[in-house]
């Protein structure tokens, strides 16, 4: 029986690296996985992985691909010898945080072209031979940032909204191709994710006033209590994966946890969005009046008493 031909970008740690191991080494020993990374040098911790996991030695190659570059892309997809991908996984993406007027132009230009872009080219590149051959699975890791706005991650949820809509629209169109598009909704992961992040604490805080710096680090130790009650293991995270590749009939959403329904249950039952945004408000900055209060501006730019900590570098 002919293998399933997988291709999975941003393989090189996290979400992508255990995806690849965990199906180069699926005892079934049905797929052929092309674990892709944009700096091959950095390919040797997924080894370390496939070969605890005992993949064996066909079952798994790495290829150099950077979604930024359609070159990269079609060099990518030209060294896949079978000429066909079953299953593309666009997992690539990258993270921004801070507050909004503290972000760099090209932080930002790259988080969009990352993360949004990125698919984009990769979905152009792959799917016009999914629908040629009339088969073809598409998985996209999404976030629960891409389903309900998180403050002092504007960019990122814009970028992860960008992919749900991106997404959506195509799960309209192709199931008569045979080709099904899912998303694959992420809580927090224990992942580099975090610590590749760009911005964090120290980035750029003199461009904002003490009231949002201040604000700012009340989110980072809220961010900090969610990553320890609520991560997951990405190999937890990976099986939900695995159920939305084996579905006879996909979904457009998969959630790997359940923790962050009730609140995305709350932005559909009030489309005007009014119970989610107090609702949030309340969880990142209980100590916060909900609206302006007389008086109340943003404060100056110069905090001497958090200036230390925040102006840390993460
Ligand atoms: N961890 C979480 O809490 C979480 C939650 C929800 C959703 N997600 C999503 O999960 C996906 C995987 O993230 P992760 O948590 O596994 O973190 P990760 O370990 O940082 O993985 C991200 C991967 O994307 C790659 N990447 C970045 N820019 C790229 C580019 N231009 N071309 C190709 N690859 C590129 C990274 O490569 P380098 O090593 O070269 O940077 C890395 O391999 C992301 O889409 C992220 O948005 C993560």
């Amino acid at each position: 029986m002919a293998c399933t031909v997988v291709l999975i970008t941003g393989c090189s740690s996290g979400i992508g690296l255990h995806l690849a191991v965990r199906l180069a080494s699926d005892p079934s020993q049905s797929f052929k996985v092309y674990a892709t990374m944009r700096d091959l040098k950095t390919q040797g911790q997924l080894w370390e992985a496939a070969r605890a996991q005992g993949c064996p030695r066909d079952s798994l190659e790495t290829l150099q691909l950077d979604v930024r570059d359609s070159k990269s892309v079609a060099n990518a997809q030209a060294c896949v010898t079978e000429g066909r991908v079953d299953i593309l996984v666009c997992n690539a993406g990258q993270g921004l945080l801070g507050p909004l007027e503290a972000l760099g132009e090209d932080a930002v230009g790259s988080v969009l072209d990352v993360n949004v872009a990125g698919t984009v080219r990769m979905l152009q590149a792959f799917l016009p031979e999914m629908k040629r051959r009339g088969s073809g699975r598409v998985l996209v890791t999404g976030s629960m940032g891409g389903l309900m706005g998180l403050p002092f991650n504007d960019v990122y949820c814009a970028s992860k909204f960008a992919l749900e809509g991106l997404c959506e629209s195509l799960a309209v169109l192709l199931p008569p191709f045979g080709v099904h598009v899912s998303l694959i909704e992420c809580g927090p992961v224990h992942t580099p994710f975090m610590q590749k992040v760009l911005g964090g604490p120290g980035w750029m805080l003199d461009r904002t006033d003490t009231r949002t710096r201040r604000l700012f680090h009340q989110y980072l130790q809220h961010n900090k209590e969610i990553f320890r009650e609520a991560a997951q293991h990405p190999e937890e995270v990976v099986e939900v994966f695995l159920t939305a590749l084996r579905a006879p009939k996909p979904a457009l959403r998969y959630f790997t946890t359940e923790r962050f329904l009730p609140l995305q249950q709350m932005r559909l039952d009030d489309p005007s969005g009014s119970s989610y945004v107090a609702a949030m408000h309340r969880n990142v900055f209980p100590k916060e009046p909900a609206e302006a209060e007389a008086g109340a501006g943003a404060g100056g730019v110069g905090d001497p008493e958090l200036g230390d900590t925040l102006a840390a570098p993460q």
